[in-house]
């Protein structure tokens, strides 16, 4: 060895190593690469954006429908490919898989793709640093068994600092897993069983949060609203409860939580709407299908009718409340007759904003064995046909903000000089012109009035 190689090679094992993250899937994948990455950065590896820079690549992956799956395999095929070309070079990759398709695949993800080094399922990720250690030794690594012990006991707190990096918002998980087996869905396999985070434990991060300078707050679950928990007054709290207890921490101004299910959408939870000026008037409540024929085969166990009184309730209580939705076209055996009863149900909601997507049949659910599959063509056409009738419905609730005063939070800097982001009561992204003397910073909760409005955004002047 020359004296050259010796001295760069002695640099190169003083540079951390580095990890970077790659995110597909819900917001609770995002909540846990941030985890993830600060557990990593504990045991020396930093974060970057960077992928040619990274010893590590971890892909935090999503198994909802068959393209979200397939992804991860052609993600894998290029890494294979920066793996060989870096082994050219004398210089190692390693490549784990984390999240829904890591749970759901294991063993087979390192069979289809060699190129892996290290697999974990999302109820193991506290063991995430020392299975890295493991793997870097050449063992292959497949972690996937339902942990017993609470991986948020054993997660390191995020910092302060890092907190503070990641701005004015955040995404803090109180539950995970479902128990409602709908039959078209996955995630009751890739998440296992309802699990709820105690009460101590979520309002010391919230504090943490607020003393890092966060000032939303928007609370996470598979299905939050199955929430549940000891309260302080030693009875039975569920997420309603949980808001009253948060909305008393100092420093949170704003929160909000996703996603929830209609049938645990209980009384108390209807009266924080109704009570809590801190909780946004926003709520994302799937519904899936307006057909109570489809509803009962997906094992939603509520009626179009009843989504539709639950929807009467909450507004009453909140008049000003944007409703968000999901909805899937083409379910098995879903006929014309079934789609049209869905578009009488958005017609009959108005949603200020929604998510649809066509039935992907996933194997192992009761839904992949039903009869009458619905073919491609007819699925995309009432995709279609959905998407404009709520495209409709979002434009029209964007132009219903023209002129309106409201609060905002600003985010970030805007694009350009004297323009700021905020986001609005409805999460709807707010560009803010701002006058010299305004003197705005990052976390103000300011008054602005709509000036223009725009298919994504609007745009508005301080007042
Ligand atoms: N827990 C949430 C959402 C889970 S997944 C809830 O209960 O609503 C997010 C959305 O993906 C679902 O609401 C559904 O609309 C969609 N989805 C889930 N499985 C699907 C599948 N097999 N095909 C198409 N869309 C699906
Ligand atoms: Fe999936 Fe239904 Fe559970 Fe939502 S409630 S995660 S759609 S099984
Ligand atoms: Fe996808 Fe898993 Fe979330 S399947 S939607 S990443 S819970």
């Amino acid at each position: 060895m020359d004296q050259t190689t010796e001295i760069a090679e002695a640099a190169a094992s003083q540079t951390p190593r580095k990890v970077f993250v790659k995110t597909y899937g819900c917001q609770m994948n995002v909540y846990d690469s941030q985890r993830m990455s600060d557990a990593l950065s504990e045991s020396g590896y930093q974060p970057t954006d960077t992928i040619d820079d990274a010893d590590l690549v971890l892909i935090n992956t999503c198994h909802i429908r068959e393209k979200a799956a397939e992804k991860v395999y052609s993600q894998l095929g290029k890494l294979q490919k920066m793996k060989r070309l870096r082994a050219a070079k004398g210089r190692d990759l390693m490549v784990g898989v984390a999240g829904c398709v890591a749970q759901a695949e294991g063993n087979e993800i390192i069979r289809r793709a060699p190129v892996v080094d290290l697999v974990i399922g999302p109820t193991t990720y506290h063991r995430l640093p020392e299975a890295v250690k493991r793997a870097r030794n050449g063992e292959k690594i497949v972690e996937t068994e339902y942990a017993v012990e609470d991986k948020f006991e054993h997660l390191p707190a995020t910092n302060r600092e890092k907190t503070r990096s990641r701005g004015v918002t955040a995404f803090l998980t109180v539950q995970e897993g479902c128990d409602k087996f709908c039959t078209f869905c996955v995630v009751p396999y890739t998440r296992g069983s309802e699990v709820s985070r105690p009460l101590a434990q979520i309002v010391d991060e919230a504090r943490r949060l607020a003393d890092a300078g966060v000032r939303e707050i928007t609370l996470l679950g598979q299905n939050v609203n199955a929430w549940h928990g000891h309260g302080t007054d030693g009875t039975a709290w569920g997420l309603g409860e949980l808001l009253y207890h948060l909305a008393e921490i100092d420093g949170i101004e704003r929160l909000r939580y996703t996603t929830s299910h209609p049938r645990d959408m209980d009384d108390r939870l209807i009266e924080a709407h109704r009570d809590l000026p801190k909780l946004m008037p926003y709520l994302h409540l799937p519904v899936q299908s307006g057909s109570d024929r489809i509803l009962k085969a997906m094992n939603r166990r509520h009626t179009a009718a009843d989504y539709i009184a639950l929807i009467e309730r909450i507004r009453a209580a909140r008049p000003d409340i944007a409703l968000s939705g999901d909805f899937i076209t083409g379910f098995p055996g879903e006929t014309d007759r079934d789609f049209e009863d869905t578009m009488e149900l958005v017609r009959a909601v108005n949603y200020a904003q929604a998510y649809s997507f066509k039935y992907s049949s996933r194997p192992g659910t009761p839904g992949a064995e039903l009869p009458d599959h619905v073919s491609e063509e007819v699925k995309a056409d009432r995709l279609e046909r959905l998407q404009a009738l709520l495209m409709q419905q979002q434009t029209d609730f964007q132009k219903s903000r023209l002129h309106m005063t409201f609060d905002v939070l600003v985010e970030k800097p805007g694009r350009f000089q004297a323009q700021f982001v905020g986001r609005s009561p409805w999460l709807l992204p707010v560009v803010i012109e701002t006058k010299s003397h305004d003197n705005l910073k990052i976390g103000d909760i300011i008054k602005v009035r709509i000036t223009n409005v725009g298919t994504n955004s609007l745009h508005a002047e301080t007042v």
